[in-house]
């Protein structure tokens, strides 16, 4: 019967597929702080994600968060085509509007990777950190204050930037990376606004 209950719990825990993101940053004030989609960037303190679904689609998922798929690949959305993630030349981490493949000129898809980070020798866990894919070994998960005004009126303080070669921001708190932590749902919207 255990060993039943056990089998279960991992055929389940391996159909999770959609992770929803926090800060890993051990002894600064954003660490294990919830990160949302709002206006094709990624923030810190706001009160949810922006999504929308149109009057004419009869299925819209529940809301579920801000959810990305495995590797910090795409967003965990509906919407044919779905909305893959990129980062800009400057380092801030973004997603595509819904029907559009569209990203800014010298934006890098990929560079994310699963890292072990050792706390103590009986204390191991799993981030995500950045290395950028344009050959200048630069990288690393930034958590800096540089929020747009029309977001920083709905409660962000912080936006999620990554190293790379053109990374110019200020005031930054390094992070270890970011957890992705696995959410039972295929879906986090319809889209991300
Ligand atoms: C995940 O969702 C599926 C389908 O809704 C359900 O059968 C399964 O028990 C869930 N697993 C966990 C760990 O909640
Ligand atoms: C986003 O905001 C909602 C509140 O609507 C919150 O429940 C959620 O945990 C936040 N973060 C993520 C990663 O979804
Ligand atoms: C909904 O309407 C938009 C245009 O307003 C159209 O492009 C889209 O195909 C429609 N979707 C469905 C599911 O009918
Ligand atoms: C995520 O990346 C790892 C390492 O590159 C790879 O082995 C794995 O297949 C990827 N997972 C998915 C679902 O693409
Ligand atoms: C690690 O080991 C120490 C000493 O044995 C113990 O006090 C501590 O609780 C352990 N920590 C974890 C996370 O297991
Ligand atoms: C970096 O930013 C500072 C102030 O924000 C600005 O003065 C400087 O010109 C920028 N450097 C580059 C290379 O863009
Ligand atoms: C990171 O790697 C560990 C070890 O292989 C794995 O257990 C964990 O699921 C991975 N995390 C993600 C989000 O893929």
């Amino acid at each position: 019967m255990r060993t039943q209950l056990l089998l279960n719990c991992f055929a389940a825990a391996a159909s999770a597929t959609t992770y929803f993101l926090t800060v890993f940053a051990p002894n600064t004030e954003v660490d294990g702080a919830l990160i949302n989609a709002s206006g094709q960037g990624f923030y810190l303190s706001l009160d949810g994600p922006s999504v929308y679904c149109p009057d004419n689609v009869s299925d819209c998922p529940k809301i579920e968060g801000t959810l990305v798929t495995s590797n910090m690949t795409a967003m965990a959305v509906k919407v044919p085509g779905g909305q893959q993630i990129y980062v800009l030349p400057d380092g801030q981490v973004q997603y595509t509007r819904a029907h559009s493949s569209l990203q800014p000129p010298g934006s890098m898809v990929g560079g994310w990777f699963n890292k072990t980070v050792v706390l103590s020798s009986n204390d191991s866990r799993y981030a995500f950190d950045y290395l950028a894919p344009d050959g200048s070994g630069k990288g690393g998960v930034k958590i800096c204050p540089d929020v747009p005004d029309a977001i920083k009126g709905t409660g962000a303080g912080y936006s999620l930037y990554v190293g790379t070669k053109a990374f110019n921001e200020s005031f930054c708190i390094e992070a270890v990376g970011l957890n992705l932590m696995p959410k039972n749902v295929t879906f986090g919207a319809w889209e991300y606004v």
